[in-house]
């Protein structure tokens, strides 16, 4: 099964939240995916290390999802959240503002407490996020300024989970927009990606959205151009098996880089 590469129009029209919460985060007989064990254990680790932190970071192309920011609340004073979609934008303020309806993910915050050693209580974890949250933006990862119309003092971490493959139609896109997030980040600041390689293509609902199947070296190739130093890279193969084909790819990776000073 390979998507034409999909249009941002497409995306407004036919992206819907709840459909892809529903797909891919609802934690079916209490059990997370692997992707999301991946991510939240990497970023525990990533954020009680010490290597990261600072006041500000900013998560880009967050959808309609909290989980990755669950670590990052520890050791941010503010967390900026953005997305293409304004329909993501609304489902993120559903849960920022305890309205009806909102996502549950308190499966997922039980499961980043327990990481932390069950310091505080599930329902503080989520405050201690919701209260980080200073602001949810309109980004576009393919402009110069991504946050545009906005323009920010540049940031000590910009964030980025399974953003950029489907953002981007080629190399070269791949390669703009890590070129664009950088002007985002201060000097000596930190980029951290986490996505998949190798996938063409995932489902929401019954719409298919394409992805650039990008490979490792790919992947290394586009941050060293595009001038970032990497810090650490994590490759996992993921042995996802549905009944239904939501989406290819065959690897999890994660990218600790960081802007040179
Ligand atoms: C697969 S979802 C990932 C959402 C979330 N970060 C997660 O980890 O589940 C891809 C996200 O990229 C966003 N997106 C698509 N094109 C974009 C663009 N040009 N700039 C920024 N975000 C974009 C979509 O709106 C969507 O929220």
């Amino acid at each position: 099964m390979e998507a034409s590469f999909t249009s941002q129009q497409t995306y407004i029209d036919e992206f819907s939240s709840v459909e892809y919460l529903k797909t891919y985060y609802d934690p079916g007989h209490g059990k997370l995916s692997e992707w999301m064990q991946f991510v939240l254990q990497i970023l525990h680790g990533v954020f009680s290390s010490g290597g990261v932190g600072g006041d500000t970071i900013i998560d880009i192309g967050t959808g309609p999802t909290i989980y990755q920011l669950l670590s990052a609340c520890e050791v941010f004073n503010n967390i900026i959240v953005s997305d293409f979609l304004e329909q993501n934008l609304a489902e993120l303020k559903k849960w920022l503002k305890k309205e009806p309806g909102k996502f549950d993910w308190t499966s997922c915050v039980k499961s980043v407490c327990e990481l932390e050693g069950n310091r505080i209580s599930c329902e503080e974890k989520a405050e201690k996020l919701r209260s980080k949250v200073k602001e949810v933006l309109r980004c576009d990862v393919l402009k110069k300024n991504p946050l545009d119309p906005r323009t920010l003092p540049p940031v000590d971490c910009v964030m980025s989970c399974l953003c950029l493959e489907v953002s981007c139609k080629d190399m070269d896109s791949f390669y703009n927009a890590l070129t664009n997030l950088k002007v985002l980040i201060k000097p000596g600041g930190h980029l951290l990606l986490l996505s998949m390689l190798n996938g063409s293509y995932y489902s929401v609902g019954d719409k298919y959205f394409s992805s650039l199947p990008i490979t490792k070296e790919g992947l290394e190739k586009a941050l060293r151009d595009a001038g970032y130093d990497i810090l650490e890279t994590k490759f996992t193969a993921q042995n996802y098996q549905s009944e239904v084909d939501i989406f290819s790819a065959d690897t999890h990776y994660f990218v600790h880089a960081r802007k040179p000073v």
